[in-house]
Formats: C-alpha cells, sequence, structure tokens
C-alpha cells in the first residue's frame, strides 16, 4: 500500500460511508512542503455533521492520533494535512524502483486490449515537411507509451496515396515524362514530382481539357488498368523511400501502410451498405450522406463520375480496422483542421449502427510555424522536415565542438541530441497549443529542453560510472531525508501517474514535463547533496537514488521516442 492509499484507508475507517475510490478522489497534493505531502479537505462532511470544516479538521487530526507511516498529522483551516515519515517513504519508493527496474511505472491497464494508433499520414508525391512533425511524433510517443501500459498497439500510416491528384500526376507524366524526367525523380522524387503536379495545374488555365484527362487516368486507376497502376505504384515507392529517411531518423517504425489506396477495392460494399442502411441521398447525380439533423454538413460519399471520396475511405478503413483488429482503441493522430471531417466520419459509423464508432479517438494538435513567418505549401515556402533535422544535427554538432570537444562518439551523439532537442520540444505544450519552432529554444541545454534533460541523464551516468559500485537496496534511508533528497524521491513516486495521465489524456507533454521537472529536482540534489563522499554509507544511498532516477529518465526518454546517449 502507498501513503495516499493510507491516507484515503485511514478516511474510510473514520466514515465509513466513503468508499476506498472516493476517498483518494479526494486527497489532495498540497501546492508547498509546509502543507504536508497530502491533505484532506473537510468540506464534503460539513453537512453531514453540521460543523464548520475547520473544526471537523480539528477532530478528525484528534481522532486519527499518531500513525506510524505519518510524522506528522496536523489541521490547518479546513484541511487535515500528512507528511510522510521520510526514511519509510524512502524505502518504500526506492525498493520499489529498485526491484521494478525498467517496469517502474507501469501499469497492466493495456492487458489483453489493441490499440491502433494512426500517424503521421503523409501523402505521397508530397513533401513531407515541418508541418508533419507534430502527427509524427506525439503519435510515436502515444504508440510508445501506450505499448509501455501493455496493450497490444498497432501503428499504422495512413499514406495518402489516392485520389484525383494521382490522375493529374499520371497525365502529366505521360505528357512529359522524357527520360531525363524520369531519372530526375528517380534523384529527388518529391521535388520533381510537384513540379510535374504544379506545371499540370498551370497548364489547365490554358488547356481545359486536361482536367478531363486527369480524372480519366484516375478513372483508369481505380479500373486497375496496368498502366496507371504501374506508375502510380512508382510514384508511391520513390515517395516512401523519402519519408523512410526521416522516420529512421526518428527511429519510427510502423506496423502497417495501409493508405487509402488499399482501400479503393472495398469502396462498392462500402456503398451498397450505406445503400442498404438508407443512409444514402442522391444529390445532382452524386451520393451523400444528410448530417444536418446533427449539426454537421452533409458528407459527399461518391461523386457523380463514380469516384469516392476521403471520408469514404476512412468509413472503409474504421470497418476493416474494427474486422481485422478488433481494437479496443482506433486513434487518429490528425491535426484540428481536419475535426469537421472526423466528426462527419464518426457520425456516419454511428449512423450504420456501430457502437464503437466512439471508441474512435480523433486526436487533434495545433499547427506550427517557423520563426520566420507561418509555412505555406501553396506559396511554395515549405520546409523539408529532413532539412530540420539535419540543421538540428550541425547546430549540436558546433555545440559539441565548443563544449566538449574531446568527446568519444560525436557524430553519433550530435545526432542523438539534435534530434532527440527537436522531439522534445515538440512534445513540450498541450497538444492544441499552436507553438512556433525556435532553434534557441530547442537546442538550449539549460532551459526545459532536450539537451537539459539528456544531459542531466549523461551525468547520472557518469556518477554511476566514477562510483564503480555494485548498487543494491539495502541501505540505510534514514539518510535520504532531506529536503532535496525527499523531493526527487517525491518525483519519482509520481512517474507512474505521469505516465497514465499522459494516456488517459492523450497528452505526452505530462511525460515532457515530468522529465524536466526531475532532472531540476536531480540537479538541485546533486548540487546540494555530494554523491561521491568518503562515507561509505551516504554514498550508497545517494547513489541508489542517483540509480532510480538514471533509469526514470532514460525510460521517460525512450517514452518520448529519444534516445539517451551516456556521455555528451
Ligand atoms: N493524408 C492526410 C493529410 O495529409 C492525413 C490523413 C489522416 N488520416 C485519416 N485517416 N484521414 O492531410
Amino acid at each position: 500500500m502507498d501513503f495516499k492509499e493510507k491516507v484515503a484507508e485511514i478516511f474510510t475507517s473514520l466514515e465509513p460511508d466513503l468508499s476506498m475510490d472516493d476517498a483518494l478522489q479526494l486527497i489532495e497534493i498540497p501546492p508547498n512542503a509546509e502543507m504536508g505531502d497530502y491533505a484532506v479537505p473537510c468540506f464534503k462532511f460539513a453537512k453531514k455533521y453540521r460543523k464548520s470544516p475547520a473544526a471537523l479538521a480539528n477532530e478528525f487530526v484528534e481522532k486519527i492520533g499518531n500513525r506510524d507511516e505519518f510524522e506528522k498529522i496536523e489541521s490547518a483551516g479546513p484541511y487535515v494535512n500528512f507528511f510522510v515519515n521520510k526514511s519509510q517513504f524512502a524505502e518504500k519508493v526506492l525498493r520499489k524502483a529498485f526491484e521494478e527496474k525498467e517496469n517502474f511505472g507501469k501499469t497492466n491497464v493495456g492487458e489483453g486490449k489493441t490499440v491502433i494508433v494512426e500517424f503521421s499520414s503523409p501523402n505521397i508525391a508530397k513533401p513531407f515537411h515541418i508541418g508533419h512533425i507534430r502527427s509524427t511524433l506525439i503519435g510515436n510517443a502515444l504508440y510508445k507509451i501506450y505499448t509501455y501500459l501493455g496493450y497490444n498497439t498497432i501503428a499504422i500510416n495512413h499514406l495518402g496515396d489516392y485520389g484525383t491528384q494521382f490522375g493529374m500526376l499520371i497525365s502529366a507524366y505521360k505528357k512529359w515524362g522524357t527520360p531525363e524526367v524520369v531519372e530526375a525523380i528517380e534523384r529527388d522524387p518529391i521535388n520533381e514530382l510537384m513540379k510535374l503536379y504544379v506545371r499540370y495545374n498551370k497548364e489547365i488555365e490554358t488547356h481545359p481539357e486536361y482536367q478531363e484527362e486527369a480524372r480519366y487516368w484516375f478513372n483508369q486507376l481505380e479500373k486497375g488498368n496496368e498502366e496507371a497502376q504501374r506508375l502510380w505504384a512508382w510514384f508511391r515507392e520513390v515517395s516512401l523511400k523519402e519519408f523512410n529517411r526521416v522516420y529512421d531518423m526518428f527511429g519510427i517504425k510502423f506496423d502497417s501502410y495501409a493508405g487509402e489506396s488499399f482501400y479503393s477495392d472495398k469502396m462498392p460494399a462500402i456503398i451498397d451498405e450505406l445503400e442498404d442502411k438508407g443512409l444514402l441521398k442522391e444529390s445532382e447525380g452524386a451520393k451523400i450522406v444528410e448530417l444536418s439533423d446533427y449539426g454537421l454538413t452533409d458528407a459527399l460519399i461518391q461523386k457523380s463520375d463514380g469516384s469516392t471520396l476521403y471520408v469514404t475511405r476512412d468509413v472503409a478503413a474504421a470497418k476493416y480496422r474494427k474486422d481485422t483488429y478488433n481494437f479496443y482503441k482506433n486513434i487518429y493522430v490528425v491535426g484540428a483542421q481536419q475535426k469537421l471531417h472526423f466528426d462527419q466520419w464518426r457520425k456516419i459509423i454511428d449512423l450504420m449502427g456501430y457502437d464503437w464508432a466512439y471508441d474512435c479517438v480523433h486526436v487533434m494538435f495545433g499547427t506550427v510555424s517557423l520563426e520566420d513567418g507561418a509555412l505555406s505549401t501553396r506559396k511554395g515556402r515549405v520546409v523539408y522536415l529532413e532539412d530540420v533535422l539535419n540543421k538540428a544535427i550541425e547546430k549540436t554538432r558546433e555545440i559539441i565542438e565548443e563544449r566538449n570537444p574531446n568527446l568519444e562518439n560525436k557524430e553519433e551523439v550530435a545526432k542523438q541530441v539534435g534530434i532527440g532537442a527537436v522531439i522534445f520540444q515538440e512534445l513540450f505544450n498541450n497538444r492544441i497549443k499552436d507553438y512556433v519552432f525556435s532553434w534557441d529554444k530547442t537546442l538550449s541545454f539549460e532551459g526545459e529542453t532536450g539537451p537539459y534533460v539528456q544531459y542531466t541523464y549523461a551525468r547520472t551516468c557518469s556518477l554511476l560510472r566514477k562510483a564503480d559500485l555494485e548498487i543494491d537496496d539495502d541501505v540505510d534511508y534514514t539518510l535520504l531525508t532531506d529536503n532535496e533528497s525527499f523531493n526527487v524521491i517525491k518525483k519519482l513516486d509520481g512517474f507512474k501517474a505521469a505516465v497514465l495521465n499522459a494516456h488517459d489524456k492523450y497528452e505526452p507533454f505530462m511525460v515532457t514535463r515530468y522529465l524536466v521537472g526531475l532532472a531540476q529536482e536531480f540537479n538541485r540534489f546533486y548540487h546540494g547533496c555530494p554523491i561521491i563522499t568518503e562515507d561509505e554509507r551516504i554514498k550508497k544511498a545517494r547513489l541508489l537514488l542517483t540509480l532510480t532516477v538514471n533509469r526514470v529518465l532514460k525510460k521517460g526518454l525512450e517514452l518520448l521516442g529519444m534516445e539517451a546517449p551516456e556521455k555528451m
């Protein structure tokens, strides 16, 4: 039983109507240490006893008396404040952490449940730009957090590899695809395909019939025309090669790349099902689902020429995923701009009679922009994600040259820290917040940054190396009752809650903030309490604390998708 549960138990024994869950809910963590480690507000009981909360707090303190687990229990206004017995607390937390190793902080909430995390999902033949950083990194962190909590987790990249724009590309290629163009595409696929696409759109202005040709070729693609299929497969392959370079840099892996095209042969069945369930209406030759009763705009399901749409493919994808994986949750990490799309889509699934519609979650986020102005694909000012990562590595390399030129593995560390810094900054805020990507904020070693946390981790590694001692949990815990040590231990105790909260709210930043807090407390401890000292007993105790911080930092960074270099 932990200390919070102990407090809850004391209150349930005093108040038999109070359930353990209610009591746990009631307990607050006071904002500062003078008010204890746990506090129980007494407002709730005032009505029943017709006494003031403050009077009740006094009575409770009287009744509780002395308890071994707490060094002090006192009332302060309407609150009963509990001060844990510090050495008992230290022993409890550190022994558990020592035993559980990399499972400290884990729970089994996910056991036996399958969760799909769909993330990144760029469009092929289009740049993989800084805007994609959000879905890619938030999604990967959620994937890792869910996996850590015992879920069977499936990472899906729902590639945008279908739609009328591919009709344009095919048609453009057929017109202008000289051997030189082929070679250029092999060399620099996205840029060259973009050029074709832009040129085609431009020439439509003078050759309106190109519109029709593009439609024709998309139709051919849908019908399985061999040439159209071959070209499309080639565009997809060269695009994926580029995307994979970035995924490799981040260390991201997907279990499935079933994107929009994967569902093309599942369209007729979905249209039939919608038809059978009486959900389709004709509208100027097209088929729609009316959604005005639900405060949404109607959804276009099939155009008059028979081609299907983004939302149609998403309906098919959700059904396929339910049938294939029988998910407990189906998570979509996609920007807030697509909220309407996902609201319509969920309503359609609901109207089809599938109650799992509400197990599908749209985890949305705000925008990212660059310091020198907003990013805009249309104006052609696109910043490639790969370039951002390379720049981060280069800048980190310069910092290393300046601060620690003799470091071994400089190149490797520059990658781990540079890329880590970008990941950390991305995952630092509430995801719905828009943010501006700032180089200074990202790469600083002093602020609340990735390099700062990684540096603290490297510091723990260096201490453990220097001590060169077999560490165990057989230490004198009364030596860890000073404020600095106690604050670190309290932080360590909060790891599990941070991970669980991040999971409940789909907010990786709760882990990010936690890690910064732990690193700060550890550094205070490091500066206040010499670790490698003459006194063997103190040294052993402080090293156990250091080892625990070392493990939690490493695990936390891993959950965010970051590396933890041992020297930097
Ligand atoms: N490819 C889309 C885009 O870049 C994102 C796909 C989101 N996922 C989905 N199932 N609709 O905007």
